[in-house]
């Protein structure tokens, strides 16, 4: 069962009043978003699969522990890798609290479905961003021959003769999880599936070249159309899966950079999966230079300017980058609106960049307004998201005084030892227990 242990602790920072006093090198983690869609594949595989480059965080080890919960053999063998082999699983039971607590859980229904016919599962949990419905998962199913009934707040969906169908499918809203589990579900079905207007996240296509390499058949991952051609279990024969540098820590850490660096070299990381954020901070005025693998941040000539964010489905403005653009843009010259386009609960977390004495005026739940630069003031603060999180104790870095973030443990979900890395370059920055 679940062994969280910092539901009580909290993060203490000394902001510096946007003196920039950081500087160094921060390497990036392997990315949350691919590790745990690799964990779940492990369900198509017979033999055992190797998982190097996994990050050690919160939801990682939940992962961990539902494979291990269904039956299968999880074993964390060095501080990054893991070995699974789920040929002992016959539970098809998805454990109620584990999947409330991360809505990542849902990418198992689908591998679970496929491999045994039959899936149960709760609604899952996770980051409060708004209702996350989960409607176009049970739609794919449905077609694939999967019916679903829920009953006592389980879902419980099973395949007509124990097997999927080959289909095609039209997302009429881009999903990435919802195109992994589908992709996924495809790999164990009978015939052809063909997914249109699929997300084009770099973590689907690295999830899809690594299934391939161990027998999968599936074409295009990384456009809008992915065709699966569907057989039997893969086989990892040793084949060891690397996860891929996160995008979305390399690109917070490039805009801690871009307000509290004098310079901040940001190490093993895929610049190309982060275009669109360092194009929008060179023309703010950002000094910025890519190198194959990394990026270095330097301190601006004059205060950078203020632009308008629209999130979007990759290769777009990432929505998980959005709350530290955010900060970012309270420390900017002029006026500029931020909207959210994927979640509705997303902006809420500004009512206390307010309060730190940013001036953010909300026009409805999907769009603000930002007036920089202003000076923020160390408060207490409690992340709704672990995106959110870290964008709080970005704020507390620029901020005048001390801020106090709680909640860590959504901050842990995705970053790992985040203090001791950002200790590193100069933040000061404790984690206390209550
Ligand atoms: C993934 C990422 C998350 C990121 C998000 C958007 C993981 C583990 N998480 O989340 O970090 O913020 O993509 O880039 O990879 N939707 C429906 N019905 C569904 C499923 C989704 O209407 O059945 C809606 C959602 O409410 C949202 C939009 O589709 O408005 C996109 O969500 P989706 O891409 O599915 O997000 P996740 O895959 O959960």
């Amino acid at each position: 069962m679940s062994s969280v242990r910092n539901g009580k602790e909290m993060f203490v920072v000394q902001g510096f009043g946007g003196k920039r006093k950081l500087s160094g090198r921060l390497a990036v983690s392997g990315a949350k978003n691919a590790a745990l869609k690799a964990m779940a594949a492990t369900l198509l595989f017979s033999d055992t699969v190797k998982l190097n480059n996994v990050p050690d965080i919160e939801d990682v080890k939940r992962m961990a522990e539902l494979l291990s919960d269904l039956g299968g053999d999880v074993k964390k063998v060095g501080a990054h890798s893991y070995t699974i082999n789920t040929k002992g699983i016959s539970k098809t039971d998805l454990d109620h609290t584990l999947s409330k607590r991360m809505r990542s859980s849902i990418i198992l229904t689908g591998p679970i479905l496929a491999r045994f016919g039959k899936v149960s599962f709760p609604h899952p949990g996770g980051c409060v961003l708004g209702s996350r419905p989960i409607d176009l998962f049970l739609s794919g199913f449905k077609e694939m021959g999967g019916r679903s009934v829920l009953r006592k707040g389980r879902y419980r969906v099973s395949a007509r003769g124990k097997k999927l169908k080959g289909i095609e499918f039209f997302f009429r809203k881009v999903s990435v999880t919802g195109t992994e589990t589908l992709m996924m579900s495809a790999v164990l079905a009978e015939g052809k599936t063909t997914l249109k207007n699929a997300a084009l996240e770099p973590e689907i296509e690295h999830l899809a070249e690594f299934l391939n390499s161990c027998g999968a058949k599936i074409k295009g991952a990384g456009t809008s159309t992915i065709e699966i051609t569907g057989g039997g279990m893969l086989r990892a024969r040793k084949k060891v899966y690397t996860t891929l540098p996160d995008r979305i820590e390399a690109g917070s850490f490039l805009i801690l950079g871009a307000i509290a660096a004098r310079r901040l070299e940001i190490t093993k990381c895929k610049p190309e999966h982060l275009e669109i954020l360092t194009t929008l901070l060179k023309e703010s005025g950002v000094p910025i230079s890519i190198k194959k693998g990394s990026i270095v941040v330097r301190t601006p000539r004059v205060r950078p300017s203020a632009f308008d964010v629209r999130t979007h489905e990759y290769p777009g403005f990432s929505t998980d980058l959005q709350a530290p653009m955010v900060v970012y843009l309270t420390q900017a010259k002029g006026e500029c609106s931020v909207f959210e386009t994927i979640f509705e609960g997303r902006l809420n977390y500004t009512e206390d960049l307010v309060h730190m004495g940013a001036h953010i005026t909300m026009a409805n739940p999907h769009n603000i307004a930002v007036k920089g630069p202003s000076k923020l003031e160390g408060r207490t603060l409690e992340g709704p998201d672990l995106r959110a999180g870290l964008a709080f104790v970005i704020a507390g870095i620029v901020a005048e005084g001390q801020s106090i973030i709680d909640n860590v443990y959504h901050i842990d979900r995705g970053y790992e030892r985040i203090e001791e890395r950002l200790r590193s370059i100069g933040v000061n920055i404790k984690r206390v227990s209550r």
